[in-house]
């Protein structure tokens, strides 16, 4: 293997160094990445300089990539590259997704097929704050205690994408008419549900698969008794920082995570005219499921 792998954190972070990814990946590198992936979910290679091309051609190694549905905020060079940024232009108009995140999820668990891996390329970090958050949801399952786990097991939770239906979280003020989409969103888009205990589709490994952005309910369950179990539920995914990676961004950062293993966010805490740019790419994924250990 022609790259060194070394963990920056139990929670199932690793960094790369000494791979350069805009150029062709030998078999045996990408054979070697695969693997730490499996027991790596979130890895960060370093020191690299990735025109969008590049970025969606390293993405496009792990599968197909997902079509970006919010297109005004593609990359002009390269539509399979979505732009999260806080920056203006001179016209007061955003050139990316400003509010990207900001809760703790699994991307687009709101969907019937969620994306299999998120990449984020740091373009430019702001001089303070940016930084993203994940708990590792295999080891939250690992540590749920029997009776819960007996509770969840093959059961389905409930998952959207409108922030209106959902009151554990709030709708950021930067963004452009941000309630109107989400009202628009809630009556537009069926709510889709999901397992509430993911099966990893390569390793068989069990994850908690619930978020507070996008899990509003639990299938066939009363709110009387759903909500406190998945406070509950969430209250544990919380409770031990040993679960959690807090990743800061250098320049030239290449990070890749797998949504079936972890929960993120954006962690926030700067301001514009403190801009952050990150281009964005997704590897689509198959539907969730849970198989019995
Ligand atoms: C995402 C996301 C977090 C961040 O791109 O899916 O949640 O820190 N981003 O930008
Ligand atoms: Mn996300």
């Amino acid at each position: 293997m022609a790259f060194t792998l070394n963990q920056i954190s139990p929670a199932g972070a690793a960094e790369i160094i000494g791979l350069d990814c805009s150029k062709p990946v030998l078999e045996q590198d990408f054979a070697a990445l695969q693997q730490a992936f499996h027991q790596y979910p979130i890895i960060c290679i370093r020191d690299q300089h990735l025109e969008p091309a590049a970025q969606a051609q390293f993405a496009r190694l792990w599968g197909s990539l997902e079509s970006q549905d919010r297109s005004t905020y593609c990359h002009p060079d390269d539509n399979d590259v979505l732009i999260l940024s806080n920056e203006r232009r001179p016209d007061g108009s955003q050139v990316g997704i400003v509010d990207a995140g900001d809760f703790w999820h699994s991307d687009s668990s709101h969907l019937p097929d969620p994306c299999r891996i998120t990449m984020l390329y740091s373009v430019k970090n702001p001089l303070q704050g940016g930084d993203t958050e994940f708990i590792n949801t295999t080891q939250v399952y690992a540590a749920l205690p029997d009776e819960l786990k007996r509770q969840i097991e093959g059961r389905n939770a409930v998952h959207h994408v409108s922030k209106t239906l959902n009151p554990r979280v709030t709708i950021s003020a930067e963004r452009e008419a941000a309630v109107d989409y989400y009202k628009r969103r809630e009556k537009e888009t069926k709510p889709v549900v999901q397992p509430m205990v993911r099966t990893h589709p390569e390793t068989g490994v069990q994850a908690l698969y619930i978020s507070p952005r996008f899990t509003i309910a639990i299938e066939d369950m009363d709110d009387a008794q759903a909500q406190p179990l998945l406070d509950e539920l969430f209250r544990v995914m919380f409770s031990n920082p040993a679960w959690r990676y807090t990743h800061k961004w250098r320049d030239g950062d290449l990070v890749f995570w797998d949504n079936a293993s972890l929960n993120h966010m954006a962690g926030g805490g700067y301001s514009y005219p403190d801009t952050r740019r990150m281009h964005r790419t997704t590897v689509a994924g198959g539907k969730p499921f849970y198989r019995a250990a």
